[in-house]
């Protein structure tokens, strides 16, 4: 079997976004656009080869391993980004697929769709095509009368009838290496931009009497490049939609998805219900049964245990929850964690940053936070100890299992009586 190699491109400016930062590095729903594409390229092929170039350094260092990165020297345009990877291209036989670093929505079956499709019919080129409601700015599809591919016209180029056009090109393309080599070969510079298309290759491949066929996406949101910050909240909009309903799917209830937001990879499990304006972010495990919300923001890193009710105005960071713990009104947890059966009351705060470091809390078993008690950390709270209302526990305390603490600064006044 032939390999696959994948090339993404990524060197451009970005200069829509009008931001300091390379656009492959904004964030969709806690996840940089680039990662999304890396993803999917390693689910598909196996040399892995990234296009760089403005601000290359940092977004190399951004990268994971497993890729290789190429400098593109002058930004010339997608064209010249492909000739940047030739010396690699020219070891290898087979296909070629080319992603976007942009466009960070396409779902790994639909590439291999692609994949499938192109070896089938041994094409020269295959590419993805969407039609959209509004086609600005994307390359247009140009079909002859028997629907059969001729060129893709670029928006600076297209006429005013093609303007109608709605069927676009988004960016992903299969090649037959050699027919890639000897297509960019051919591709002269665009006048008005004064760069090297890639999609010019299409017209050339055609003329050269090539197999070349444009796959449409069932789910044209696929398609979406990010080009400014519209389409980065547009993007973030489609893909949110996307991991609400896979949490539903696996039965987690969410009762008011429009104002709800949870990050990419985050794990909750069955009968766990997400009240409204909630917001998880990356790297949160929610276990079963939970209540989560209303208003209420998860921070990365915490786990929280099953049948754990977090309510309303309450933050929770890199933090551990046990299995029956109450935090249900107006608290706050930072580097803290906390045993089973533990109540949190109303106003509860963990102080873990005393302006240059963060600190950790521990809270026992079966303890009892009174409302608006401040737990100035590092501070250790035993099992089935209680703080009193208002109550200040300083630095360095460790409260011992039972007792009862009260008073700015906290004093222990006596032994809790419990079952
Ligand atoms: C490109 C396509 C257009 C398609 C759209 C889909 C071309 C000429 N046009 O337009 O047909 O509808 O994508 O989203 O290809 N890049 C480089 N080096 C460069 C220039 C760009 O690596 O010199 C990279 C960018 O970082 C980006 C990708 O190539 O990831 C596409 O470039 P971009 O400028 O976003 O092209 P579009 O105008 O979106
Ligand atoms: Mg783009």
């Amino acid at each position: 079997m032939t390999k696959t190699s994948i090339i993404i491109l990524a060197a451009g400016k970005g200069t829509r976004m009008k931001s300091e930062k390379p656009k492959v590095l904004h964030s969709v729903c806690g996840k940089a656009v680039i990662d999304y594409v890396v993803e999917t390229a390693k689910a598909i092929g196996s040399d892995i080869y990234v296009v760089l170039g403005h601000q290359s350094f940092v977004v190399r260092r951004h990268l994971t391993s497993g890729v290789v990165s190429v400098v593109q020297k002058k930004l010339l345009g997608t064209a010249d980004a492909i000739k940047a990877v030739k010396p690699y291209l020219l070891r290898s036989i087979g296909n070629v697929v080319i992603l976007s670093g942009d466009a960070p929505l396409f779902k790994k079956k639909t590439i291999r769709r692609l994949v499938t499709a192109h070896k089938k019919i041994e094409a020269a080129c295959t590419f993805l095509t969407a039609v959209m409601d509004e086609p600005e700015g994307y390359g247009r599809v140009i079909r002859d009368q028997s629907k059969n591919v001729i060129s893709i016209c670029e928006e600076k180029d297209v006429t005013r009838d093609q303007k109608f056009i709605n069927e676009i090109n988004v960016g992903v393309y299969c090649f037959n290496i050699q027919d890639l080599l000897e297509g960019l070969k051919r591709i002269s510079i665009n006048k008005k931009k004064k760069e090297y298309y890639l999609t010019d290759i299409v017209h050339i491949l055609v003329q050269k009497k090539k197999v070349v066929k444009g796959v449409l996406l069932k789910d044209a949101s696929e398609g979406l490049g990010i080009n400014t910050r519209k389409d980065l909240a547009m993007a973030n909009q489609i893909l949110q939609k996307r991991i609400l309903d896979n949490l539903m799917d696996q039965g987690v209830t969410i009762v008011d998805p429009l104002t709800t937001y949870i990050d990419v990879n985050v794990k909750i499990g069955k009968d766990t219900t997400i009240r409204p304006c909630t917001v998880i972010e990356k790297d949160v495990v929610i276990g079963k049964k939970c209540t989560i919300g209303p208003f209420c923001r998860i921070r990365p890193k915490t786990r929280i245990g099953n049948s754990v009710e977090i309510g309303n105005f309450t933050e929770v960071s890199r933090s551990t929850l046990g299995e029956k713990t109450f935090m249900k009104h107006f608290s706050f947890l930072g580097d803290t964690d906390v045993g089973k059966r533990v109540n949190i009351g109303a106003g509860v705060v963990t102080a873990n940053y005393d302006g240059k470091n963060k600190s950790k809390t521990s809270i026992a078993d079966d303890a009892f936070i009174g409302s608006d008690s401040i737990l100035v950390a590092p501070v250790k709270i035993g099992k089935k100890a209680m703080t009193g209302a208002g109550c200040v526990v300083t630095k360095g305390k460790n409260i011992p299992d039972h007792s009862v603490v009260v008073g700015i600064p906290g004093r222990i006044k006596s032994k809790r009586k419990t079952k």
